[in-house]
């Protein structure tokens, strides 16, 4: 039976979120940060890392397994390359250090590469990607995560589906394009989402625990994502893995704790900002009169379809943020109701 959708307003679900963050023990500015995070990437329309992992931040935050005021720090600088350390973090508030760090170094160098170890689920690596852009820089953000996902022939899963986020500043006055997206055929949240609407999952999108193809959400949650394109899936997420927990001298592969299998268990993912600003080789104008070609020419494709356009990476989100601020946020009753479960120990709740 298809689950009731109800209309939420945006101000009311950032104010409650970011009252849990502080009961949970969260500074005013980071509770604020990781609010603004969970309710952003939801207004994209990226329901699978938006406000639905609330539920899953307050149990580790209230289990120990994140920490709500580490001591993040560098640990090693060397020219344009920092390590961090997370120190047990909610991923939001080191990656937005790591982030801040990057950017410091490529205003400084032209280039930076900030790696973060010790850390936790940093949700959509657009973020990131998106505010090194409105910064100026050229981003690549990537994250290992635990593993999860499967390589042609394994039997189960293999290594994690690496998230990876690419932005590029327009200069214009108009958004960065941002291209935000993982190593697996989708964002294992969007199996989540899936099983808590009580849809099925197109054939494609994982594997069961005994490796047969599924479109039941749970049994892909219990088995295995499958990597996007096959081998080559599988082996940018290798990429990703060496870029992130090897060079951090973090965890990788099974030592990442499960988000959700083990819930108590810090994961200590590690994160990557690589930037790059643009304006170290080129003139600002160039650059915005490239990227605005670019653009021209990719919104300017012939389709077999007179009436569609190629969609610039980054378009649909923020349309759909657009549209979201109009008429609230869609989300399930259950969703709604399983979001005040959350508040109910500290007296907060949501009510429409
Ligand atoms: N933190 C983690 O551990 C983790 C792990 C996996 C995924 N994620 C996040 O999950 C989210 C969803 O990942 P996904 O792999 O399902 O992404 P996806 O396959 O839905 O790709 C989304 C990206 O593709 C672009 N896009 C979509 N359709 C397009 C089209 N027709 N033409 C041009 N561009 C188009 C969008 O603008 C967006 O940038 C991302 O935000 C990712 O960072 C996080």
């Amino acid at each position: 039976m298809a689950a009731t959708m109800i209309s939420v307003p945006k101000n009311m679900v950032l104010r409650y979120t970011m009252d849990v963050f502080k009961n949970y023990g969260l500074s005013d500015e980071d509770a604020k940060y990781a609010a603004d995070c969970l309710v952003q990437t939801t207004m994209w329309g990226i329901d699978s890392h938006g406000i639905i992992r609330l539920l899953i931040y307050s149990q580790r935050l209230g289990n120990g397994a994140l920490k709500a005021s580490p001591n993040i720090r560098v640990i090693k600088e060397f020219g344009a390359v920092a390590l961090m350390d997370g120190d047990g973090c909610l991923g939001y508030i080191g990656a937005r250090e790591a982030t801040k760090k990057a950017v410091s170094l490529a205003r400084q160098f032209g280039i930076a590469s900030v790696q973060m170890k010790n850390s936790n689920h940093f949700g959509a690596a657009g973020l990131y990607a998106r505010e090194a852009a409105e910064e100026g820089m050229i981003a690549l953000i990537m994250s290992n995560t635990p593993i999860n996902m499967a390589a042609p022939g394994s039997k189960g899963p293999v290594l994690g589906n690496h998230p990876i986020a690419f932005a590029a500043p327009m200069f214009d006055g108009n958004k960065p394009m941002v291209f935000d997206t993982c190593m697996s055929e989708v964002a294992g949240g969007k199996l989540l989402v899936a099983k808590e609407k009580g849809e099925k999952i197109p054939f494609g999108w994982a594997v069961d625990k005994d490796g047969n193809p599924t479109d039941d959400p749970a049994a892909g949650l219990a088995g295995a994502f499958l990597p996007l394109a096959g081998h080559k899936g599988y082996c940018f997420a290798l990429m990703e893995e060496v870029l992130t927990g090897v060079l951090a001298q973090g965890a990788f592969l099974n030592t990442i704790g499960h988000l959700f299998k083990e819930p108590t268990k810090t994961s200590y993912v590690c994160h990557h900002m690589l930037l790059i600003n643009p304006l170290a080789v080129a003139e600002k104008a160039d650059w915005m009169r490239d990227m605005q070609e670019l653009r021209c020419q990719i919104k300017g494709t012939s389709m077999r379809d007179a009436n569609a356009q190629l969609i610039f990476p980054g378009e649909i989100e923020e349309g759909v943020a657009a549209k979201r601020e109009k008429e609230g946020i869609p989300m399930t009753e259950t969703l709604f109701a399983s979001l005040n479960e959350v508040g109910k120990p500290f007296g907060l709740a949501m009510s429409l």
